[in-house]
């Protein structure tokens, strides 16, 4: 049994008031960690205050070595971090190590990005009133910032804000997931050893009171948010006057072109369509495929499906693991009901028992544009198929959703690819692979419903800092 603390300004605190952590696979309780409320957060916005002005006295080479430091850290504790991983979110102990790897990375990459905020010298004399004078922008600290972070990946979701705003010089308050906050207060613990000031510091774990008192407080100046467009949604419209990031999830497409290679496009989106039991914003959820290809490609995503283990997540050669909730099941059994009674054909899978939240890996055929599992997040390992007569028609259904977050496309044609580049409404599109590619380093983050900025430490770091000008009057 883990039990942790929230931490304020650097802090343990212990109270009674706690969160019951439970392993989705058997529905055991496997941890607790204390519950905090509005008036732990008001507290950690003081700290952060100091905190703040600690970070503001580091030199870039300083928060360099710092992050660097928790980088190593957590590469000493790999494998206890994986094993907690899988713990609190049910993804399997392959995938837990693969995200550890990837927060390492994520940790590495804000290191080097704190040395690289450069400003740039302003040509004020561009302007007619510009003459005589000189000067430059550069990037300072936002201030505090609040982060808000979901189950899927609990450490390098986490490691994708704290880090950035770190090697920024921001304080940062974290709210984890109610459902998987050990692993995200085991690593805010690392940065407190590696030697970031304390106060810059706190987790506090809780409900929408917290988010709320966290979202909405004054003196916090940039809202770092990743989870449902719900609640982004409120999180949008109570922040008042402060920077926004927000990375709402999709129903992310693959296209199947008829110049593609069918065996790759079938095994990669098997692999994108139910990896982390299609918890993942980027998952493959929907496919659309050329219909000249479309027996055979049917086929071949049916046959690399099947050959999937799914079940117990803590054992070795487990492909995929449950779902976060059994309520999870009973929602995806609706839209799976619905998908079929509006005309598609479940074609693998569907839901054969209730006593675990497993939902074995399922493909629906022939989806229908007016169901769910077309045009909403279904977040679990469902994927759904549709045929397409040409390109155009593809790049349609893609953006017909209020989601663009990915999108992936198998071709051969460059035109082809080229029309998916320039006019599908999305944050990033994926030629010869699955929108379920992310670089912890690229610019991450989709467009509508999708979200609002990007994440990947160098883009972060921009939401994390305002840009000051200085101009001097020389004659
Ligand atoms: C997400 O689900 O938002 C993140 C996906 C990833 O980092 O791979």
């Amino acid at each position: 049994m883990i039990k942790l603390p929230m931490i304020i300004g650097g802090k343990e605190v212990w109270k009674d008031e706690i969160i019951d952590v439970i392993f989705p696979y058997s529905q055991e309780k496997i941890g607790e960690a204390v519950k905090g409320s509005p008036e732990d957060v008001y507290q950690a916005i003081e700290k952060a205050k100091i905190g703040l002005e600690k970070l503001k006295k580091l030199t870039a080479y300083e928060k360099y070595k710092i992050l660097l430091k928790v980088a190593n850290l957590l590469e000493s504790r790999k494998e206890e971090f994986a094993r907690t991983i899988t713990l609190e979110t049910g993804k399997t102990i392959r995938e837990a190590r693969i995200e550890v790897d990837r927060a390492i990375n994520t940790i590495t990459f804000s290191a080097e990005e704190a040395k690289r905020i450069h400003g740039e010298y302003v040509h004020f004399d561009a302007s007619p009133n510009g003459r005589g004078k000189k000067g430059f922008c550069y990037r300072v600290p936002a201030g505090i910032v609040s982060a808000i972070t979901p189950f899927n990946f609990p450490v390098n979701l986490t490691a994708h804000k704290i880090a950035p705003s770190i090697a920024a010089g921001c304080p940062l308050i974290l709210k984890p997931s109610e459902r998987t906050p050990l692993s995200p207060i085991m690593l805010c613990q690392l940065f407190l050893e590696a030697g970031v000031p304390e106060e810059a510091v706190s987790v506090i774990p809780g409900f929408a009171d917290v988010g709320q008192a966290m979202t909405t407080h004054p003196d916090v100046r940039v809202v770092s948010f990743t989870g449902s467009l719900k609640v982004g949604e409120i999180i949008a419209k109570q922040a008042g006057l402060k920077k926004i990031v927000m990375e709402l999830g999709s129903n992310s497409a693959v296209i199947v072109d008829k110049t593609a290679n069918l065996e790759i496009a079938a095994k990669k989106s098997v692999l994108g369509g139910f990896a982390l039991a299609g918890q993942v914003c980027i998952s493959v959820q929907r496919i659309f495929v050329h219909e000249s290809v479309a027996d055979v490609f049917e086929h071949l995503l049916k046959v690399e499906a099947s050959k999937l283990k799914y079940g117990n997540p803590l054992e070795e050669d487990t492909d995929v693991g449950p779902v976060i909730s059994i309520s999870e099941v009973d929602r995806i059994e609706t839209w799976i009901n619905e998908a079929v009674m509006k005309g598609g054909k479940l074609a693998l899978g569907g839901i054969q028992s209730k006593d675990r939240p497993i939902i074995p890996p399922t493909i629906v055929s022939e989806v229908p544009e007016e169901s769910k599992l077309f045009y909403e997040e279904a977040f679990a390992p469902v994927v759904a198929v549709r045929r397409f007569k040409d390109i155009d028609e593809a790049i349609k259904l893609v953006n017909k959703t209020n989601y663009g977050l990915q999108v992936g496309v198998f071709t051969n044609d460059l035109k082809n690819a080229w029309k998916v580049i320039e006019n599908a409404d999305v944050g990033g599109v994926i030629i010869n692979d699955i929108p379920t590619f992310r670089a912890d380093n690229m610019p991450y983050g989709g467009v509508k419903g999708s979200g609002i900025g990007r994440e990947g430490p160098k883009f972060a770091i921009e939401d994390y800092t305002e840009i000051k000008v200085v101009a001097f009057d020389l004659g």
